[in-house]
């Protein structure tokens, strides 16, 4: 990516739902209590979308914030991609939805489906027209409603979900600056692991999709942890690697915020001190694709990133999809 034109993040914006979830709710709901939950995935609470917002309502908020702090308005973008997977339908896009809500007229606009990796690889989307010259600035949002694909009576998913957004304004920045380089993939065989299997054209929304309770996350938790902590481990020394740096490099690790026991032993396998990783699973849960945007986002607004800090973003889930980044502040 050496001699190519310099891109980064020029804004950062966030938003949660206003109502808290928190664990003594959640054991009034079903078999479980707050010391399995904070033990086992170091969460505490998480943010629930009221009945009347959607996922792009959540994004536009994020959006909104991104763009101020870019100094820029909606015409000034020429690239929306939202990573999601609880779109607001099928199709239009969600967003195509926040183009229209943002006055971004013109500007291409598309849904990106990689799960909890998906803002990693809108980043690394969004890097790649602008590198080219295709576009100048491109607005990325994590954003996910999971609330509403979670079965509330199922203990083993419904304690690890919240919802959120986070969004960013990726343009050109100066010389030395910006993403240094990105490692994507995925593992397509273990997409029954983490996976909705109803409502597409697969498996159409019917009365008994309904009914076997199609349209909810199914995840093997145990699979997936494994999966985790494996490519949380190998996507970050690769994506280094292709950077030219090594673990001694980073200021700031800005994993998926899945279970703070994945994010502890990516922690020890980079070797990391605490202060140089952001963890707020405690407050937000899984939120799929804004998990890294909100920490990444909160991290920037308690001041913890400075001009020239070297940030690794890393995540990883359902398709099996993983994400990292190394991006120069
Ligand atoms: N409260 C109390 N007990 C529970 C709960 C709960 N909420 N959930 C499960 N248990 C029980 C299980 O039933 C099991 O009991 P059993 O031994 O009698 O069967 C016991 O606790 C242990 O279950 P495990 O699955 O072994 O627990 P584990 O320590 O593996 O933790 C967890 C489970 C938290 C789900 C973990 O496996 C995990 O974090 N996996 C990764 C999940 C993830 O990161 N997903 C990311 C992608 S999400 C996306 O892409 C949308």
């Amino acid at each position: 990516m050496n001699n190519l034109r310099p891109v980064g993040i020029i804004g950062t914006g966030k938003y949660v739902p206003e109502k808290i979830l928190t664990n003594s709710d959640l054991e009034k709901m079903v078999d479980t209590n707050d010391e399995w939950i904070v033990s086992r995935t170091g969460i505490k609470e998480r943010h629930i979308a009221a009945p009347d917002q959607a996922t792009s309502d959540l994004a536009y908020e994020a959006a909104l914030k991104a763009l101020e702090s870019a100094g820029m308005t909606g015409s000034d973008l020429d690239l929306i991609i939202v990573a999601t997977i609880t779109p607001d339908s099928s199709f239009p896009s969600t967003a195509c939805i926040l183009q229209d809500k943002l006055g971004a007229k013109g500007a291409a606009a598309f849904d990106l489906s990689a799960a909890c990796s998906g803002f990693v690889y809108g980043l690394a989307t969004a890097t790649s027209f602008i590198q080219s010259g295709m576009y100048n600035n491109a607005l990325v949002i994590g954003a996910d409603c999971l609330s509403r694909i979670t079965d509330y009576t199922d203990r083993n998913t419904c304690v690890l979900f919240g919802d959120g957004a986070g969004a960013v304004v990726v343009g050109e920045v100066p010389e030395g600056r910006g993403f240094k380089a990105f490692d994507l993939g995925a593992e397509g065989a273990g997409g029954s692991l983490l996976q909705i299997e109803g409502g597409g054209s697969r498996l159409p929304a019917s009365a008994e999709t309904v009914e076997n309770k199609k349209h909810y996350i199914y995840m093997n938790g145990r699979e997936v942890f494994k999966f985790a902590v494996r490519v949380m481990g190998t996507a970050t020394v690769e994506v280094l690697r292709k950077a030219g740096m090594d673990r001694t490099d980073v200021d700031l690790f800005v994993p998926h915020q899945a279970n703070v026991r994945i994010i502890q032993s990516a922690m020890q396998r980079l070797e990391l001190p605490e202060e140089k990783v952001v963890v707020n699973v405690d407050k937000y849960a899984n939120t799929s694709a804004a998990s890294i945007p909100l920490a990444l986002v909160e991290a920037a607004e308690e001041g913890r990133m400075k001009a020239g800090d070297t940030v690794l973003m890393v995540g990883f889930g359902g398709g099996l999809t993983w994400g990292a980044s190394v991006l120069v502040w």
